[in-house]
């Protein structure tokens, strides 16, 4: 905790005074952590168990809570920080039973805002005064906030690229079933299905697009962070939810990184294996879309 509290690159731009804080402050803090009633502080810990960093519940009453995130420097990138929130989110909604969490970043935090954008958080204007009173005299602020049932990160499009939601059905205590067919759900045939195992955190693997093939990619076990290009953009999206599929039906580059170790991404592709369909050169790829 110490290293990102006395990480400039990392605090300057949060409210609070940080660079000051001591080992026995962090001592404190886990301490008075594990008997809050109106604070909940949750770590967020790699596969090895090392901490990445800490998700916040503040002030929770009447039915709502603040959000708040630290992440170490190391832990950016890696899918860690929309890990976090997302698990504190889910437990301020299914255990908890909020209504609303809210929370606001310096409009000068622009590593923050990026982030926030990137899932798809748009800007709240209706703050109850009791929450922005917390935070009057500072200036600057852009306010945000989820609602109970509102589903995070739900994207229509990647890249221009559709995301599917594969239909998927639970059964109490065993799991669930998830299920595609081929011209039905998705629209093609499946001639080939492949998958990529045993890949540990941190791999990036794909750098390359295809001319013809149609692909589903689905990620039925772990975190893999999906980013594709093609005449639309480059565009990223993490899989992590047996029930998210990806369609792409035009010659996209695609790139994947391991978020966690051992998840699995599966393809179901249009057509058999035909390495003349490949375009595995970057430069290639551009002049074969702008061609
Ligand atoms: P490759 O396309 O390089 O994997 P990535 O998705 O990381 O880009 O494929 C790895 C190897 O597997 C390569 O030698 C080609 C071979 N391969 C097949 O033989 N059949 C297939 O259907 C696929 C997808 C790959």
């Amino acid at each position: 905790m110490l290293e990102w509290m006395h990480d400039e690159s990392m605090v300057g731009k949060l409210h609070g005074d940080f660079a000051s804080k001591t080992m026995e402050d962090c001592r404190q803090f886990i301490r008075k952590s594990k008997d809050g009633h109106s604070d909940i502080h949750l770590a967020i810990a790699s596969d090895a168990d090392e901490y990445m960093g800490t998700v916040s519940l503040k002030n929770i009453e009447n039915g709502s809570a603040e959000f708040a995130i630290a992440i170490r420097k190391e832990a950016m990138r890696h899918g860690y920080s929309w890990f976090g929130m997302t698990a504190i989110l889910k437990k301020a909604f299914e255990e908890l039973g909020l209504e609303s969490v809210y929370w606001c970043v310096s409009r000068e935090n622009e590593r923050a805002v990026h982030f926030y954008d990137k899932h798809h958080f748009g800007e709240t204007l209706d703050i109850p005064a009791g929450i922005l009173d917390r935070y009057r005299g500072v200036r600057n602020l852009k306010w945000y906030s989820v609602l109970k049932g509102d589903e995070l990160d739900v994207r229509e499009r990647v890249a221009g690229c559709r995301v599917i939601r594969i239909k998927t059905i639970p059964t109490v205590d065993s799991g669930e079933l998830s299920v595609f067919e081929g011209g039905q759900d998705i629209p093609f045939d499946i001639r080939r299905v492949y998958y990529i195992s045993k890949v540990p955190e941190g791999v990036r693997r794909g750098f390359h697009a295809h001319k013809t093939l149609k692909q589903v990619l689905f990620c039925p076990y772990g975190r893999i962070q999906l980013i594709l290009e093609n005449k639309h953009g480059r565009e990223e999206i993490d899989l992590s939810d047996p029930s998210i599929g990806v369609v792409i039906e035009e010659p996209t580059w695609r790139e994947m990184l391991w978020l966690k170790t051992d998840s699995v991404l599966c393809v179901a592709a249009s057509d058999h294996y035909d390495p003349e369909d490949y375009i595995r050169d970057y430069e290639e790829f551009c002049s074969f879309i702008k061609g």
